[in-house]
């Protein structure tokens, strides 16, 4: 006999692979699967009282961010894309009816802006060469020792590299500069994981 988590993890696992393999057929960018087990450790041991996400597509990722948020804690989640927001406010709330979150459609440097609250955890998966616009707003939302994570700073190797196709040339300036911020040890604690497309993990000291 399977003990109810085993079960549990099979069905969840089953779950996902069917979502990933549904998105990626019909071109909706999803986050690798590795990098989701990232996040949902990266929740579960932080533990933040509120998580924000820019880029939330059709929830793929939120269901990462989701799974082991406490009781009492916040979701927000922005999307410009309103088809891709409603998918994932459908898919959240169906299985995590309890959670607190907030879905926004538009784009999030409109929206960031007009956000009231505080976030100790933020999630940043949204257009590449926006990431040094996202983290000045950023920064203003968070207090010292928030958390941020960043997907596809690698972006296929291609920002290792000194020549550029002229179609990632906007995209790969965008990644070397957000990076250029965060590198900053005055201000940030950063390091470059090898998961999916590559992950930038900073914690901010406060200060900018
Ligand atoms: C890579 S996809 C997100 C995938 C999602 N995190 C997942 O793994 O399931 C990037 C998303 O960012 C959104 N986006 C791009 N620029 C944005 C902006 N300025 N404001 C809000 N959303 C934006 C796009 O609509 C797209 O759905």
């Amino acid at each position: 006999m399977q003990s109810d988590s085993l079960i549990h993890f099979q069905n969840e696992r089953d779950l996902l692979e069917k979502f990933e393999k549904e998105s990626r057929s019909k071109k909706i960018p999803v986050i690798t699967k590795d990098t989701g087990y990232l996040l949902e450790l990266a929740v579960l041991i932080i533990n933040p009282s509120s998580i924000l996400e820019i880029g939330c597509g059709n929830g793929f990722s939120t269901y990462f961010l989701i799974k082991n948020l406490g009781s009492g804690a916040k979701y927000t989640g922005i999307d410009m894309n309103r088809e891709r927001l409603s998918s994932a406010r459908e898919f959240i709330i169906n299985r995590f009816p309890e959670a607190d979150t907030e879905f926004i459609c538009g784009n999030a440097l409109k929206i960031l802006p007009e956000i009231g609250r505080k976030y100790d955890f933020v999630f940043i998966d949204g257009a590449k060469f926006e990431y040094p616009l996202y983290v000045r707003e950023i920064i203003k939302k968070i207090g010292n020792n928030a958390i941020i994570i960043t997907d596809n700073i690698l972006c296929g190797d291609r920002i290792l590299s000194q020549k550029q196709e002229e179609h990632y040339k906007r995209t790969v300036r965008g990644l070397k500069e957000y990076l250029r911020i965060v590198s900053d040890k005055k201000y940030f604690n950063t390091t470059i994981i090898g998961a999916g497309d590559g992950i930038a993990v900073s914690i901010y000291k406060g200060g900018l």
